[in-house]
C-alpha cells in the first residue's frame, strides 16, 4: 500500500500565516502538522509516501526532504493549481505515483487521535473498494456527511441543508485502483473543484463497496487558528515532563513541561502542559498551560498562555498577558519605549488583533 498526503491547497482560512508559509508546517506541540501525517503512515507500515504540493512546494520539500528521517521514501506530486482533493488524486495518477495498488489518502492538515494503524489494518483485512473514516459531529451542515445502511455507506452529501446524517467525513480515505475511474469521470463542483465526495459517490453509484469506520477519539482539521490551539492543547496534555534545556535557581517548572535541547529559563515560571523549543530563552517571564513556543525565540518580561509561537519571535516587556494567540515566524512584539504612548503595529493583510 502507498500513502498520499495532500499538502497543497490555498489555506485561505489561515491568512495571513499562509501568505508566506504552508499551513501544514505550522508546529503543534512543536512539530509541524504535516510530520504527524508522515508518522501515521510509517506507524501503519506504509513507507512509500507521495506528498502533493502546490505553491508552497519549496518549503514543504525543505522540511520533509526525502523522508528518510521518518523511515519513509517520499515522492513529490506537483499540483499546478489547487483544483480539489480529487484533482490531487488524479494528478498523482497522471504523474505515475499511483498505479494499481491500494492507497491511503490523508489531508496534510488533519490530525487524528491514535493515528491510522487500526484503520489501515481493517482496510487490508476486509473486502471493500474504499473505506471512509467518519466522526459524529454536532454541526453536520458544515461537513461532507455519509448516510449508512449497516456496514456500508450508501450516500455521501456535501454540507447537507437538511439533516441526513451526523457522521462527517474525516480527512482520511482508503481506496483501491477503482477510484482512478471515478476521479477521471467526475465534473468540477459549483466551486470549481473536483470533490473527493463526488468521486466516492461515483463509486457508490457504480456498485463499488464503500465501508465506513466511525472514529471515537478526537480528530482535528487544523485549517483555522482555533483548531490549531485546540489540537495543540490535546497533544501537550499527553506529553511527559522532559527537561533537556537548562533552568537557573530562580526558575520553576510545574507539571508536563518539555524544555527542548538548548532551551533556557532565567528567573521564569513555566506551568505545564507547555513546550519550549530549541535555543529559546525565557527570561523573567511566565509561560502558562497549553503554550508551545518554537525554536530560537526570546520571551522576556512577559506572560503568555494558551498560544502557539512560531520560530524566531521576540516577545518583550508586554504589559498584559498574551492568550489564545497564534504568532507567525520572526514576529517582534514589544512595549515601545518611544513616546507618544500608543499601539504601533505593522500587521500583514487579514491579521487579527484583540486589544484591551
Ligand atoms: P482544504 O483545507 O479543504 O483547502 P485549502 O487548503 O485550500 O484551505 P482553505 O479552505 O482555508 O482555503 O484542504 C485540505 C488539505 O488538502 C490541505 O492540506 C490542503 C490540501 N489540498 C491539496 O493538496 N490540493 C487541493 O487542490 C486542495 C483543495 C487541498
Amino acid at each position: 500500500m502507498k500513502g498520499l498526503i495532500l499538502s497543497g491547497g490555498k489555506g485561505t482560512r489561515l491568512r495571513p500565516i499562509t501568505y508566506t508559509s504552508a499551513k501544514q508546517l505550522v508546529p503543534v506541540a512543536n512539530k509541524p502538522v504535516l510530520f504527524y501525517a508522515v508518522e501515521y503512515l510509517v506507524a501503519a507500515g506504509i513507507d512509500e509516501v507521495g506528498i502533493v504540493v502546490g505553491d508552497t512546494r519549496a518549503e514543504v520539500k525543505a522540511a520533509v526532504g526525502d523522508g528518510s528521517r521518518f523511515g519513509a521514501r517520499v515522492t513529490y506530486v506537483e499540483q499546478d493549481q489547487p483544483l480539489g482533493l480529487a484533482h490531487a488524486v488524479k494528478t498523482a495518477y497522471e504523474q505515475g505515483f499511483l498505479g494499481e495498488e491500494r492507497f491511503v489518502m490523508l489531508l496534510g492538515d488533519n490530525l487524528i487521535e491514535g493515528g491510522i494503524r487500526n484503520l489501515v489494518e481493517r482496510f487490508r483485512s476486509r473486502e471493500m473498494n474504499c473505506q471512509v473514516i467518519l466522526k459524529q459531529v454536532p454541526d453536520p451542515q458544515n461537513f461532507g456527511v455519509a448516510v449508512l445502511e449497516g456496514d456500508r455507506a450508501v450516500r455521501l452529501v456535501e454540507k447537507p441543508r437538511e439533516f441526513l446524517s451526523d457522521l462527517a467525513l474525516v480527512g482520511i480515505y482508503m481506496f483501491d485502483q477503482n477510484v482512478r475511474e471515478a476521479v477521471y469521470a467526475i465534473q468540477p463542483s459549483w466551486r470549481g473543484e473536483l470533490e473527493i465526495t463526488d468521486a466516492i459517490q461515483y463509486l457508490l453509484e457504480h456498485g463499488y463497496l464503500v465501508r465506513p469506520y466511525v472514529h471515537q477519539g478526537w480528530w482535528f482539521d487544523t485549517g483555522k487558528m482555533e483548531d490549531l490551539l485546540d489540537v495543540n492543547r490535546y497533544l501537550l496534555e499527553t506529553q511527559e515532563q522532559k527537561l533537556r534545556g537548562t533552568l537557573d535557581d530562580c526558575s520553576r517548572v510545574y507539571g508536563r513541561v518539555v524544555l527542548e535541547p538548548g532551551a533556557e529559563l532565567v528567573g521564569s515560571v513555566v506551568r505545564g502542559p507547555a513546550i519550549i523549543g530549541e535555543r529559546t530563552r525565557v527570561v523573567n517571564s511566565y509561560v502558562g498551560p497549553f503554550t508551545s513556543i518554537y525554536h530560537d525565540c526570546l520571551v522576556s518580561n512577559s506572560e503568555i498562555e494558551h498560544s502557539i509561537v512560531m520560530e524566531n519571535c521576540c516577545l518583550s516587556d508586554l504589559p498584559h498577558r498574551l492568550e489564545d494567540s497564534l504568532i507567525g515566524r520572526n514576529v517582534e512584539l514589544s512595549l515601545s519605549p518611544v513616546k507618544p504612548k500608543a499601539f504601533k503595529m505593522m500587521l500583514g493583510d487579514n491579521s487579527k488583533v484583540g486589544l484591551l
